[in-house]
């Protein structure tokens, strides 16, 4: 870089580091880092989220400024083989130490992601941390979230945010004056429908997902050692190049075409104000002063191994069935491979059975509402939460279950289509769920 523009670079990372993480507006940047699920072979989701906490922490920002909520079963998990480790690439160092823990287990919530996010310090009082997101009109706020997904919707370990609540929230902070400018970038499958058509572009908001609103997002960097995925393909790209480019110097919008390029199993998409874009990337996510002038080649493992997140039970029970000589256990995993298989038939054919029932036996109807994916509005939301907590209660618990993701954009073409009565569907899930009885935890 030219030699003027080199010398108020390092002069403004002084300014930057004399004042602690102040920005240029007076404001502060304020992260909330989550990862909705829980459970070993999704270890991949708290790997992320552990991953950007350190980023977060190296960058200068202080610890009083970022809150994460993680289930945290994974670190001391029984099927890890490195205690108290967690890695998020191949080789890769621990990303858990230091970890903050201001949520853990049923407190990572949808209620309660809320309650930080807007600044609920009442409503969190006596619950983890209570710690939230105190931010004001000149602020920066960073949001990363890392689970499964379905349209509309984004899971925690027991329930679900829904994406017009979430609006709603960020609606309510913009009124609120709770930020400068919000950025938010989602890893999960059908990511973009939390905002497609949903976040309206004004309100200093800048959303970043995995995935376009109909398609997987995908897991990637098998380990043969701790048998599960350590990363997911979006998170490991957007984090790779946030580790080593000048993040003074890159914009949001840059990045974005970046992890678009190299993200090619899934559409990266953007939303909502994509002025915010050509903001800096350290505006939200700090930087690091020793990475400044260094040409930092990182040569990172391809994700050339990444699965669709949904089928990362099978895929992990395949890469156990290659890995073992011992005719017992191959026996074994043989066994555990084909149970869920079935499963995931069995639960296909009882939405069948379903969408048969409520039109009637109507196999056109049927076939329109398995092969189309129509948008969800915000008024078909209520219809939307009825039927996918009636599927949740009464056919498969989408929190025990990935593959019930799977089969719920077909409820939202119900909602979003009303080619079928809310009634009749909600009938025929009664009806059919109750004839086969629950089984539980079978993924
Ligand atoms: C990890 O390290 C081991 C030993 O140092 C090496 O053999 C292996 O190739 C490395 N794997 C990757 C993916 O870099
Ligand atoms: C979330 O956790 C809080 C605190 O334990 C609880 O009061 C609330 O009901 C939970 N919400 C959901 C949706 O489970
Ligand atoms: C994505 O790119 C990697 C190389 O970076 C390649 O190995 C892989 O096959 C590509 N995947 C798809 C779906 O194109
Ligand atoms: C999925 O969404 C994209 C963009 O919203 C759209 O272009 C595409 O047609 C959709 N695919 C299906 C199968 O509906």
């Amino acid at each position: 870089m030219p030699r003027g523009i080199s010398i108020l670079v390092s002069s403004l990372m002084i300014l930057y580091s004399v004042c602690g993480y102040d920005l240029e507006n007076g404001g502060k940047i304020w992260a909330l880092l989550v990862a909705g699920s829980n459970d070993y072979y999704n270890y991949r989701h708290q790997a992320d989220v552990c991953h950007a906490y350190q980023i977060l922490h190296k960058n200068g920002i202080p610890d009083e400024n970022i809150i994460v909520m993680m289930y945290d079963d994974i670190a001391y998990n029984e099927e890890n083989p490195t205690k108290g480790i967690i890695i998020n690439q191949p080789n890769g160092s621990d990303v858990y130490g230091g970890v903050l823990k201001d949520y853990t287990g049923q407190f990572v919530n949808s209620t309660n992601f809320l309650k930080v996010l807007t600044g609920d310090a009442r409503g969190m009082k006596g619950i983890g941390s209570g710690r939230v997101i105190k931010s004001g009109p000149n602020d920066h706020v960073f949001v990363n979230f890392v689970d499964h997904g379905a349209p509309g919707l984004l899971a925690f370990p027991s329930d679900e945010l829904y994406a017009d609540d979430l609006i709603k929230a960020l609606k309510q902070m913009a009124d609120k004056k709770q930020f400068a400018q919000l950025v938010f970038y989602v890893e999960a499958c059908e990511s973009g429908s939390m905002f497609d058509s949903l976040l309206p572009d004004d309100l200093n908001i800048f959303a970043v997902t995995a995935a376009d609103p109909n398609e997987s997002s995908y897991a990637c960097y098998y380990d043969s050692t701790r048998q599960t995925y350590l990363g997911d393909v979006f998170s490991v790209m957007w984090m790779q190049d946030s580790e080593k480019e000048n993040l003074l110097r890159e914009t949001l919008h840059h990045q974005f075409a970046i992890v678009r390029t190299e993200t090619n199993t899934s559409h990266v998409e953007e939303y909502g104000d994509l002025d915010v874009g050509s903001m800096h990337v350290s505006d939200f996510l700090g930087f690091h002063t020793s990475r400044n002038s260094i040409s930092f080649t990182a040569n990172l493992p391809s994700v050339a191994d990444s699965v669709p997140s949904h089928h990362v039970p099978v895929a992990i029970l395949e890469r156990k069935l290659e890995a073992t000589v011992d005719p017992k256990e191959k026996h074994e995993i043989k066994f555990q491979l084909h149970r869920v298989l079935k499963y995931r038939r069995h639960m296909e054919n009882v939405v069948t059975k379903v969408l048969m029932l409520a039109t009637g036996n109507d196999e056109s109807k049927v076939q329109e509402l398995k092969v189309n994916r129509y948008k969800l509005r915000l008024e078909n939301f209520r219809c939307y939460k009825k039927l996918v907590t009636a599927f949740s209660e009464k056919c498969f618990k989408l929190s025990d279950n990935p593959h019930a993701f799977r089969q719920l954009y077909i409820l939202a073409n119900v909602c979003g289509h009303r080619k079928v009565g809310t009634r009749s569907i909600m009938n025929a899930i009664t009806k059919v769920c109750s004839a086969h009885p629950r089984l539980h935890g079978i993924i």
